[in-house]
């Protein structure tokens, strides 16, 4: 072997030692709360009792790029754990968020992160979901962004659009378009129980040109939060 062989055969000897140790993290370390693999959770007991999201179709949802660097610190997307009831006390006016209850994510080095991250990449079992999808470019204001969300639709009733504004039991959105990738985001709204057939979010029938408005939506609210790339 050439010089330049060796250094190929080493460094590809190094990329799959370190995907073979982010494999074993995944299914020691983090398995202990999240699925990576098999059929979604069928029953509404299984569904009350999940200690984190479903991770078995990542690779179907999340950007990269956010995986690498949500590990390494990460920010709360679920203001109110994984099943709102859990963390909720009833406040004066409405429900509030009991912080006591709910403990923060293990956090991870880049190395690690970057590793695990690629691993997640690769579990894609909703490939044919995604290839549904056609995102269209455009644009929309802010105001009708929010009207589609809000009034139109009644999505603030269980989603934040910033923070400490919107509703508690779903994840907040106003980093779902630096999160998720546009494809999934689409789909989900379209039929979220073809990705958790036991989500408590409702199938609303949103009209394909609603279900765009919303994705554009999303990511001007990332990027308004100062968190788009
Ligand atoms: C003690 C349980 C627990 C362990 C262990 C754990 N997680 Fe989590 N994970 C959670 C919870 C709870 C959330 C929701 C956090 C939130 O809403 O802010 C979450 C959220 C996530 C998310 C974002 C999911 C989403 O869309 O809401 C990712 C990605 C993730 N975890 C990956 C990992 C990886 C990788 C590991 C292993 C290194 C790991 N987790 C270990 C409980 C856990
Ligand atoms: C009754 C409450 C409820 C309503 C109404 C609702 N959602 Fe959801 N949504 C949820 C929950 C809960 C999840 C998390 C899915 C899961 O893990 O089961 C979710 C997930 C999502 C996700 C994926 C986010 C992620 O990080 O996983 C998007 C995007 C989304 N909703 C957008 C919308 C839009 C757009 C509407 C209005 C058309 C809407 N939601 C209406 C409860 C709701």
């Amino acid at each position: 072997m050439t010089r330049k062989h060796w250094i190929a055969a080493v460094l590809a000897l190094l990329v799959s030692g370190a995907a073979q140790a982010a494999g074993e993290m995944l299914h020691k370390e983090c398995a202990a709360c999240h699925k990576l693999d098999g059929a979604a959770v069928q029953t509404l007991k299984e569904a009350f009792a999940k200690k984190g999201a479903d991770l078995s179709y990542a690779g179907n949802k999340y950007r990269e790029e956010w995986l690498v660097s949500w590990l390494q610190k990460p920010t709360r997307i679920r203001p109110a754990g994984m099943y709102y009831a859990d963390h909720v006390k009833r406040g004066p006016k409405s429900d509030e968020v009991d912080p006591a209850t709910l403990q923060d994510h293990v956090a991870i080095s880049k190395e690690d992160a970057t590793a695990i991250a690629a691993e997640l990449m690769k579990l894609r079992p909703h490939d044919d979901l995604i290839a549904k999808e056609k995102i269209e470019p455009g644009t929309i204001d802010r105001q009708m962004g929010e009207m589609t969300f809000d009034k139109f639709w009644g999505c603030m009733a269980c989603h934040e659009i910033e923070p400490g504004y919107g509703g508690l039991s779903g994840p907040e959105v106003y980093t779902a378009g630096q999160r998720l990738q546009p494809e999934f985001i689409a789909s989900f709204i379209r039929n979220p129980q073809a990705w958790e057939p036991k989500t408590w979010m409702p199938n609303k029938n949103v009209s394909e040109g609603a279900i765009q408005k919303l994705v554009r939506y999303l990511e001007l609210l990332a990027k308004e939060n100062g968190n788009g790339q």
